[in-house]
Parts: structure tokens; C-alpha cells; sequence
């Protein structure tokens, strides 16, 4: 019986010293404040690998980067352990990447339920059969050439990002392998392609996305989504001008330039600095990713006929007079419509 007792209290101490030990070896601890984790894996590399001259202050190395700019020359090659680095892999495997999955989830949720309950801003009159030129094949192509790019950068930054989590544990290792490098290396070419096209969308929609006195009443009656009231508007509407200034031109500027420091490592930006520009990475794409839903549900199931405008460049003559009255009395005045195309009114 004594024995028993002595073998048990041997286990269980073997035990507590197993767990105790592979705490302590587990660096960074997962409760350690970021900072002092870094501490501890720091300590832990200068321990097992001393390399000569990080000791001495003469020999210009540094193990431990603490002031994150400059301090170092650009290429950090002296410095062995990043602190930010840890700090960004928490940040950004954590509340970053928890709030951008709770807004690109609950978004669509909340669109559906906006259809549900409010409903489509639909033209009260009935068509009139006669089409009105709104998209020139030029605009379209602009338009088409930069949604699909965006979307294939919105599908494979999702990848990137999440890949890890949501596709891994049910492709395994040998599929997700191929699945996340193609996906980094079309995002990688991609996106240079995505600046190009959003500046010759910019070039070619700008004139018409001037905010003009008359959108104040457009923004104050929310564009008459909630109570179907049509607003007169001109060739855009203020939330069309809204999603152009600050989703195509300030979204995309912001994707642009931090994509561009991320995608271009080769111009001596510090570690710092790309973790800033994946911070600010991810923020944009998540707010371009919530806006694009808004503007994709707005412009297809939520006013019907608006998608036809994009599709073969034309709109109903009721439709323009219903939403864009403002540019329906300008265009009818100067400009007569095309011919009744009976046809397509099936489109409708
Ligand atoms: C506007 C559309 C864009 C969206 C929605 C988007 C989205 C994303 C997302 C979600 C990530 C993952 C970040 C992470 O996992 O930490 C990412 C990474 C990245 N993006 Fe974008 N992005 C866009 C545009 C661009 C542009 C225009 C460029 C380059 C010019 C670019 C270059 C990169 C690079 C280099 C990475 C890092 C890839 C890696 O981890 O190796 N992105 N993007």
C-alpha cells in the first residue's frame, strides 16, 4: 500500500514537472503580455545561438529592434529579432482578423434582411420601351475589367487571410499547399492590374461624380431606400458619388499604396513599416469588401433595372425619369431616345 502511495506521488510530481517544463519551453507563453513574450523568445535565441559580436555595442549588431524606424538603416540586416513581429502576428490573427470575418459575414445578412423586410426601390410606372444609352461600351468595359479584378483580389486575400483556418483543416495539407500559393501569386499580379484599372475608372467616371447642390436632398431622405420615394437625382445619384469618392477613390488609394509596399519588398521598407501596411491593408479591404457588397446588392436585386445599364449600356426611359430625373430631363431635351426596342423589355 506504502508503495502504491510513494508511486502515485512519483507520477504525479513526473507529471506537474512534465507540464511545468512544457510551459516553460512553450515561448511565447499564450497569456504573456505581446511584448514580454517577445522578451522571453529573444532571451531564448540569444541563449542557444551566440553569435559573435551582437554582445559588443562596437560591432554596430543589435539583437533586440526597439525603435522601429530608421534607427537600424534600411535593410535591418544587423537586427536578429523583430519585436513588432509578434505583436502583429496576435493583432492580426486575432481582433483584426475577428472583426473583418464578423463584418463580411453579418453584412450579407443584413442586406437580406433590408430586402426582406424594406424591399426594392422599384419603378412605379410601367416600362416604356424605349431605351436610353446610360453606358457607353467603353464605361463598361472600365467598369467589368475593375469588379472582376477586385473580386479576384477579395476572393484570394480571404485565402490569405483566412485559408488557414476555414479551408486547411478540411482539404488537408496537399490540396490547401496549391490552393493558398496560387492564390498569393494571383493576388501578387493582380493587384498592380486592380491600381491600373481604378485610375482609368477614375479618368473616366470623374466629371460625373462632382457632388452638385441638389445631392444634399438625396443624402438627408437616405435616397429614398427606406420609404420609396424617388429623389430627383442627376446622372448619379449622392450614394453613387459617395461609393466613388470614398470606396473607388479613397479605399482604393489606401489598397493601393499599402498593397504596393507589400507586394514590393525590395525598396529597403523595414519590417515595421509592412506591418503598418498590413494593419492598413486589412482595415481597407474589409470596409472596400462591406461597401462593394452594399453597392453590388443596390445595383442588382435591390433596384430592378439598374443592372441592364451595365449589362448592354442601356436603361427604360421610365427608369431614368423615376431614378436619375435630373439627367432624364437633360438628356430628353437635347439628345431624342433611341428607337423602341420592344425585346428587351423582357429584361425588365
Ligand atoms: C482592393 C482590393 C483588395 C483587397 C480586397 C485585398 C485584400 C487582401 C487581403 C484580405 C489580404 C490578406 C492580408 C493578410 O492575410 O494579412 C491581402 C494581402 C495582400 N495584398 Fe491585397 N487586397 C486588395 C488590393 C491589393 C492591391 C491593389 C495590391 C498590390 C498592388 C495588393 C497586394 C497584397 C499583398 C502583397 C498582400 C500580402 C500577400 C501575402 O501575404 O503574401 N492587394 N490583400
Amino acid at each position: 500500500m506504502r508503495s502504491l502511495t510513494s508511486l502515485w506521488r512519483s507520477l504525479t510530481l513526473l507529471l506537474a514537472l512534465m507540464l511545468a517544463g512544457h510551459a516553460l519551453a512553450e515561448v511565447p507563453h499564450r497569456s504573456a503580455k505581446p511584448a514580454y513574450a517577445e522578451e522571453q523568445t529573444i532571451l531564448q535565441t540569444e541563449k542557444d545561438t551566440p553569435e559573435s559580436g551582437f554582445l559588443s555595442t562596437a560591432s554596430g549588431k543589435v539583437h533586440v529592434d526597439r525603435h522601429y524606424l530608421g534607427q537600424y538603416g534600411s535593410t535591418e540586416g544587423t537586427v536578429i529579432l523583430q519585436r513588432g513581429g509578434n505583436t502583429w502576428r496576435l493583432l492580426r490573427n486575432g481582433p483584426i482578423a475577428m472583426a473583418a470575418g464578423f463584418l463580411l459575414l453579418v453584412t450579407p445578412l443584413l442586406l437580406l434582411g433590408f430586402y426582406l423586410g424594406v424591399g426594392p426601390v422599384r419603378t412605379t410606372e410601367q416600362p416604356a420601351g424605349r431605351r436610353l444609352e446610360r453606358f457607353n461600351r467603353w464605361q463598361r468595359w472600365v467598369h467589368w475589367a475593375t469588379a472582376y479584378s477586385f473580386l479576384a483580389l477579395a476572393l484570394t486575400g480571404l485565402i490569405i487571410l483566412f485559408g488557414k483556418n476555414v479551408l486547411l483543416p478540411w482539404m488537408g495539407h496537399g490540396i490547401f499547399y496549391w490552393v493558398a500559393m496560387i492564390s498569393k501569386v494571383i493576388h501578387n499580379f493582380v493587384g498592380p492590374l486592380f491600381i491600373l484599372c481604378s485610375i482609368i475608372m477614375f479618368v473616366t467616371f470623374v466629371r460625373n461624380n462632382i457632388f452638385r447642390r441638389w445631392d444634399w436632398q438625396w443624402i438627408k431622405q437616405g435616397g429614398g431606400l427606406v420609404s420609396h420615394k424617388h429623389i430627383p437625382a442627376g446622372y448619379f445619384n449622392a450614394g453613387e458619388k459617395l461609393w466613388f469618392w470614398g470606396g473607388v477613390v479613397l479605399l482604393g488609394l489606401i489598397m493601393s499604396v499599402t498593397g504596393l509596399v507589400l507586394d514590393f519588398v525590395n525598396f529597403g521598407q523595414t519590417r515595421y513599416v509592412q506591418q503598418i501596411a498590413n494593419y492598413l491593408h486589412l482595415i481597407g479591404a474589409t470596409l472596400y469588401m462591406v461597401a462593394a457588397m452594399g453597392h453590388i446588392y443596390i445595383g442588382t436585386v435591390g433596384t430592378p433595372g439598374a443592372y441592364q445599364a451595365m449589362k448592354d449600356g442601356t436603361v427604360d426611359a421610365n427608369w431614368a425619369k423615376a431614378h436619375h430625373e435630373l439627367w432624364y430631363d437633360e438628356i430628353t431635351h437635347t439628345t431624342p431616345p433611341t428607337s423602341p426596342v420592344p425585346q428587351r423589355r423582357r429584361h425588365e
